[in-house]
């Protein structure tokens, strides 16, 4: 087995991060609920998208070495990459639905075929046609190699990637069976393929993950208000919930469950993520927010086969208190998690893997005095997507496998962290989690955030006189 990280990239792209930006190319207003076209509108443009990337995929087989892929797959047992090449009106596989890519076709070959059958045809054209492209040519480098992306058994097996293991293994049989030794003697894995192919995103889906990113802003700011939270009253879990009929309400899916936070609740210990306390472990989730509670939200959309991840913070003001009140200690707690932001954004280079950028930044934020966790990932096609990791909430050290792949350009991430910070005001170290996605910008060859980040709380604000007119309801 090839060693995953060493194989495949030819090119080293460091990357050089120009400045600071915040929200490049777009104004920094309010901003707004997008809501999306008619469905075959929607059908449209994904397909538009889809067909760009089918077509970067006989240039990463060259990449890759490899000179062609096959993907095969009965009905409802797809390979995980079936779901980022296919069609705005498939729902899933039919019959046995197989996919062939060529590198370099011959002899007027297409670089792409299709078969969706229930015979043994398609097993007689695929030895047709990998016959032809071998005879074409002498050379015995021209064999045609099979990248299998894994199955169960010896190399096709690469358990550690998802988007590398979406192989049945009946169907691998299948096809060793249906191909003939022959073919099936020549079968290699790279599981960099698949993951570059859904790893990158072409440029023009960007508008539309902006206004994505946008919407998912919006409805944190509205969650976050005095418009929906009555302070003594709304719970966390009435909040997550308020969130998931917004979503609804505006046609947009979900990816996961929003999570609402009291990260000033005294049973919230510092020095881990919320998330991790998601299940079981949250006794908090209908105690009511308060008066000076620091409030946190990991919340994401799904519309459109793209998914947003953001996290962001608010805080419940005293009745008749403004900004100037907030706490000293929490405004600084949330700018020393921006810092973390710009070390790991100005650390992800092109070409290293995401264990370097992990230890790189933490040494850089240890010795600014930052404390803190960093844990980014890939996102878009799928929330948590193809490509290295950038650490993980339990592995902050080094995470295997998925850590030891090369940063690709062209992606979307998911810079998600946190800070940790003494706040006097409550004797207490508080955690400031932040998370905000960045795309690679191919002309300033830097991670830019796609629609911008937080640098003020949110804020729910009580008049002065309103708690006095009802005492009761607290
Ligand atoms: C949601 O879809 C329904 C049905 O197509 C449509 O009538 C409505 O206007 C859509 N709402 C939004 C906010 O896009
Ligand atoms: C702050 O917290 C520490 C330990 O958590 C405690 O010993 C100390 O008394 C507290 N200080 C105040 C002013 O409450």
């Amino acid at each position: 087995m090839r060693a995953l990280g060493i194989s495949g990239l030819a090119t080293v792209l460091v990357a050089t991060y120009v400045g600071e930006t915040t929200a490049v190319g777009f104004s920094k207003t309010t901003p707004q609920l997008q809501t999306l076209p008619p469905l075959q509108q929607q059908a449209n443009i994904v397909n538009a998208w889809t067909e760009e990337r089918k077509a970067l995929i006989p240039g990463l087989l060259r990449k890759y070495n490899v000179d062609a892929w096959l993907m095969s797959q009965r009905e409802y047992a797809e390979d995980t990459v079936f779901w980022a090449l296919k069609d705005g009106v498939q729902f899933s596989a039919r019959r046995r639905t197989t996919h062939l890519f060529l590198a370099s076709p011959k002899n007027g070959a297409q670089h792409a075929y299709s078969w969706i059958d229930n015979t043994a045809g398609v097993w007689a054209d695929l030895r047709a046609l990998f016959a032809e492209q071998q005879v074409s040519d002498s050379s015995p480098e021209d064999i045609i190699l099979l990248s299998l992306p894994a199955g169960f058994r010896d190399i096709f097996m690469f358990p550690p990637i998802a988007f590398a293991s979406g192989l049945h293994a009946g169907e691998l049989d299948t096809i060793a069976d249906a191909l003939g030794e022959e073919w099936a003697d020549r079968f290699v894995l790279e599981p960099m393929l698949p993951v570059e192919v859904v790893a990158t995103m072409v440029p023009s889906r960007l508008p539309w993950y902006h206004r994505m990113m946008e919407t998912a802003w919006a409805i944190i700011e509205e969650a976050f208000s005095e418009q929906t939270i009555v302070p003594g009253k709304t719970t966390p879990l009435g909040l997550e919930w308020w969130m998931r009929e917004r979503i609804q309400s505006l046609n947009y899916t979900t990816w996961f469950q929003p999570g609402v936070y009291v990260l000033t609740e005294e049973a919230f210990p510092a020095n881990e993520p919320a998330a991790s306390r998601r299940s079981g472990l949250r006794a908090s989730a209908d105690r009511p927010i308060q008066y000076g509670d620091l409030i946190h939200t990991d919340f994401g959309v799904t519309a459109l086969g793209l998914n947003t991840d953001t996290q962001h913070l608010g805080y419940v003001l005293y009745p008749g208190e403004t900004e100037a009140d907030i706490p000293k200690g929490m405004i600084e707690g949330l700018r020393k998690a921006n810092r973390m932001q710009d070390i790991v954004r100005e650390n992800m280079k092109i070409g290293l893997t995401g264990n370097q950028i992990l230890k790189a930044s933490l040494d850089q934020m240890h010795s600014e005095g930052i404390q803190g966790k960093i844990y980014c990932h890939p996102t878009g096609e799928w929330g948590h997507s193809a490509g290295t990791v950038i650490g993980m909430t339990n592995l902050q050290e080094s995470v295997p496998v998925l850590g030891d792949m090369p940063l690709l350009k062209n992606t979307y991430y998911s810079i998600e962290l946190f800070a940790e910070h003494f706040v006097p005001e409550r004797n207490r170290t508080l955690n400031f989690p932040q998370e905000e996605d960045v795309y690679w910008d191919a002309d300033t060859e830097s991670w830019e955030w796609v629609y911008g980040r937080q640098e003020e709380f949110l804020l729910i604000r009580t008049p002065a006189d309103e708690v006095l007119e009802s005492p009761g309801e607290l």
